[in-house]
C-alpha cells in the first residue's frame, strides 16, 4: 500500500485541502467554512477525467458545498448529501439566484428590523448565548443577538431566494461579531473578548459588508445547473439512491473527535435548524462516528478485513493510559467500519469507470501516527474500488500534547480510486 503513496503528486502544497482559496472567490466566500477544501481540487478532478454535462458529480459529505457549487460552475449536474442541516443551508443558499432589486428591496427592510432589534426568547437565557444567562462567558452580547434576531425574525417565514441569501448574510454576520471563535475543535473565546463590547453598530457593519458580497456576486454569475441537495445521513441516503455517478469527490470527517454538531452549535440555534439538545443529540448520533460526544452503537470488532488497522486496535486497546479518552480504540474501529459500508454503496450508486476522490488526513493518538490514508485505501479496495494512488496534499503542522509529544505533522492526502 505505501508504494501508492506520491509524494510529487500535482497539487501537493497548493492549499488544496483548505478553504483559502475559496474564500476569494465569488459564491464560495459568503460563507467561511474552515474545514472545507479548495474549488481548485473539484476543478482538478473534473478536467482529469473529462467530466461534462452528461455526467452527475457526488460529494457525500458535502459540507459547505465547495463540489456542488464548482459542478454547478461548470455546468455538471451534481447530487451533495450533508446530515448538518445548518451546512446543508449554506450549500442550498451557494447556488441560488435571485434578481438584484428584489434581493435589495428585501434587504433594506430587514436592516430596518436589525436596526429595531428584537427580543429573542428562545435564546436569551439558553445556555451561553447571551450574558442574561447568568454565566462568566457569553457567546453573544444581548445588543448583537437582539438586533441580528430583528432582521431574522422578520425573514424567517419569507419564502424565497432573496430571503434565503439575507438570511445567510445574517448568520455569517454574527458569527463575525460573537466573543468567541472557531479554533480547531471547539470554540474559543477571543483574546480580551470583554473590552472588545461588540454592539449593534458592529453587527450592523459585518451584516452590510457581507451583503454587498452577496450582491456583487449574484450580479456577476446566474448558476443554471442547480446542484441536489440532500439534508441527510449519506449512510441512509445511498441505500435508497438511483442515481449512478461518474465522478465522487468528498472529504469525510477526519478521524480526529472533531464533532461538527458541536462546533456549529450556535449556527444550529440561532438559524433554528435545531430547537433543543434532544434534537441536537439526535442529530450527532446520525453523524460518521468520527468523535467520542455521543453514545453509538458498539462496532463489531471482526467486522473490519484490516490488518493494518487490527495491529494498530489491539495497541491502542492495550495502551489506554496514553489515550485522552478510553474510547478511543472504540471509535476508531467504528469510523472504519462506517466508511466500509459507505465505501460498498458508493461503489453500488457508480457508474462502470467511475472515479473517487477522498481527501484525508491521517491522525495521532498515543503517539502515533494512525495511517488513516492507508487504511481507508486497503478497505476500499476490498470493496468495490480499484487503488490508483494515494496524492499526498500537504504535511499538516500539529500541536505537539502530551499524548503525542513525539507527533508535530500529519500526512493529508486524497485517495484516488476507480470502480471496480
Ligand atoms: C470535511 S467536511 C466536508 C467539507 C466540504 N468538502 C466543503 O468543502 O465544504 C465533512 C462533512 O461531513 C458531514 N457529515 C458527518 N457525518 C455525516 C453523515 N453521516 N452524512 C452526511 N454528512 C455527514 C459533516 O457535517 C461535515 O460537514
Amino acid at each position: 500500500m505505501n508504494s501508492y503513496i506520491n509524494n510529487s503528486f500535482k497539487l501537493k502544497d497548493k492549499d488544496a485541502s483548505s478553504f483559502i482559496e475559496a474564500n476569494q472567490l465569488p459564491r464560495h466566500r459568503w460563507y467561511y467554512y474552515k474545514e472545507g477544501f479548495s474549488p481548485n481540487l473539484v476543478k482538478d478532478a473534473i478536467e482529469t477525467y473529462e467530466i461534462n454535462s452528461k455526467n452527475i458529480i457526488l460529494d457525500p459529505f458535502n459540507g459547505s458545498g465547495t463540489v456542488t457549487l464548482t459542478a454547478s460552475e461548470h455546468n455538471i449536474p451534481s447530487v451533495g448529501i450533508e446530515v448538518n442541516p445548518f451546512t446543508s443551508f449554506i450549500s442550498k443558499t451557494k447556488t441560488l439566484n435571485t434578481k438584484k432589486k428584489v434581493l435589495s428591496e428585501l434587504f433594506e427592510k430587514t436592516y430596518e428590523q436589525v436596526n429595531s432589534g428584537n427580543n429573542f426568547p428562545e435564546l436569551e437565557t439558553y445556555s451561553t448565548f447571551t450574558e442574561l444567562s447568568n454565566k462568566k462567558k457569553w457567546l453573544f452580547n444581548l445588543e448583537v443577538l437582539r438586533a441580528f434576531y430583528g432582521g431574522y425574525s422578520f425573514i424567517e417565514n419569507i419564502k424565497s431566494n432573496a430571503s434565503e441569501l439575507i438570511k445567510l448574510a445574517l448568520l455569517t454576520s454574527i458569527m463575525e461579531v460573537s466573543n468567541a471563535k472557531k479554533d480547531g475543535k471547539c470554540l474559543r473565546y477571543k483574546p480580551k473578548w470583554q473590552e472588545k463590547k461588540y454592539n449593534k453598530k458592529d453587527f450592523i457593519k459585518a451584516f452590510i459588508k457581507n451583503y454587498i458580497k452577496i450582491e456583487q456576486d449574484i450580479k456577476i454569475s446566474n448558476i443554471k445547473q442547480q446542484p441536489f441537495i440532500h439534508n441527510s445521513d449519506t449512510r441512509t441516503f445511498l441505500k435508497k439512491n438511483n442515481d449512478k455517478f461518474d465522478l465522487i469527490i468528498t472529504s469525510p470527517p477526519y478521524l480526529n473527535t472533531f464533532d461538527y454538531t458541536d462546533i456549529y452549535r450556535p449556527e444550529l440555534f440561532l438559524g433554528k435548524f435545531i430547537l433543543n439538545s434532544d434534537a441536537l443529540y439526535q442529530l450527532r448520533l446520525k453523524t460518521i462516528r468520527s468523535h467520542i460526544q455521543a453514545k453509538w452503537k458498539l462496532p463489531n470488532t471482526n467486522n473490519i478485513d484490516s490488518i493494518l488497522l487490527n495491529d494498530i486496535f489491539k495497541r491502542l486497546s492495550k495502551n489506554k493510559e496514553l489515550l485522552m479518552h478510553p474510547r478511543i480504540p472504540q471509535m476508531i474501529l467504528a469510523y472504519f467500519e462506517d466508511m466500509k459500508l459507505i465505501f460498498g454503496d458508493l461503489s453500488n450508486n457508480s457508474n462502470k469507470n467511475a472515479h473517487l476522490w477522498m481527501v484525508v488526513s491521517n491522525s495521532a493518538y498515543a503517539n502515533e501516527e494512525i495511517p488513516v490514508d492507508l487504511i481507508l485505501a486497503d478497505i476500499a479496495t476490498k470493496n468495490g474500488w480499484k487503488l490508483k494512488e494515494i496524492g499526498v496534499l500537504r504535511e499538516i503542522r500539529k500541536r505537539k500534547t502530551k499524548y503525542s509529544p513525539d507527533i508535530d505533522t500529519l500526512r493529508e492526502s486524497v485517495i484516488i480510486l476507480e470502480k471496480r
